[in-house]
């Protein structure tokens, strides 16, 4: 298999940080040769620091990613970009709201540093011409009545060769590196990530749920697809008519009835 550093120069907080302007998100910048998993870390070793909001935690290889559903996110060491974003918030929260957002925020990353223009696959998945290229996993955690900790993972699948996916994902996986023609700079993508990110999370309301709900809906694969979800344990099938950061996904139900879904409940079958 090829060296998966090829074209990119490595990954170092420096390197990152250098000449951006950010205000919250990228404050501090972590990069972990190894580490279990970004958002674990996040969560059990940064988030007590009420000095840790904002920032960024980048590993070069995780020994238990995880996505969605409490499914495996694996990588080949240097192979992507597996970034945490660690927020402390004190204010309401609404689950939807961040995962948009973030969705947004990496699918603009990967615009400005490829010039690919990958789509939202509602609710997190960043797709490009049919295949997944990255996930997104929200997590949160109460802080002892001093708000909540949300750390946003992102898994970017870069530098991966069709062989170096795993098997069982087939042709449904794909990678910058599989479907740019230009080399693939994880040292941009990382840089244009914390800035998309810093754009969309700097301040409460500094991007309105509005145009939140504009960017997503600009670049959502599915308004108008059918899908079949469950929610509550049971399953629907229908169009999707809208997404909506307060109310959540709207559904035309193939019974004729309209019904909407809150993202946090629901599952994609
Ligand atoms: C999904 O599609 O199910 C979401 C995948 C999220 C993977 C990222 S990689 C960085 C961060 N750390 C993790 O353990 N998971 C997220």
């Amino acid at each position: 298999m090829m060296p998966m550093h090829a074209h990119s120069p490595d990954l170092s907080p420096e390197r990152i940080t250098q000449g951006l302007r950010i205000e919250r998100v990228g404050r501090r910048v972590l990069v972990l040769p190894e580490v279990d998993s970004t958002n674990t870390y996040a969560l059990d070793r940064l988030a007590a620091d009420p000095d840790a909001d904002g920032t960024v935690i980048i590993a070069e290889y995780q020994t238990a990613g995880r996505g969605r559903f409490g499914r495996a996110w694996q990588s080949p060491r240097g192979a992507s970009l597996l970034l945490t974003m660690l927020l402390r918030e004190t204010g309401p929260l609404r689950g939807s709201r961040t995962v948009m957002a973030a969705s947004v925020a990496v699918a603009e990353a990967v615009e400005e540093a490829t010039l690919l223009a990958p789509l939202i696959r509602w609710p997190n998945d960043i797709y490009l011409r049919g295949r997944k290229l990255g996930g997104i996993l929200v997590e949160t955690r109460a802080m002892n009545g001093n708000g909540v900790a949300v750390a946003a993972g992102i898994g970017l699948n870069c530098l991966q060769q069709r062989g170096h996916l795993p098997p069982e994902l087939g042709e449904t996986a794909t990678s910058l590196e599989i479907e740019s023609e230009q080399p693939v700079d994880r040292l941009a993508l990382a840089r244009a990530m914390i800035l998309c990110l810093d754009h969309h999370f700097k301040r409460r309301n500094a991007v309105s749920d509005d145009e939140i709900a504009a960017a997503w809906h600009e670049r959502c694969g599915d308004r108008g697809q059918r899908v079949t979800l469950s929610s509550l344990g049971q399953s629907f099938s229908g169009r999707v008519i809208d997404v909506n950061p307060s109310a959540g996904l709207l559904l035309q139900l193939d019974n004729g009835t309209r019904r909407e879904f809150d993202l946090q409940t629901i599952t994609r079958a």
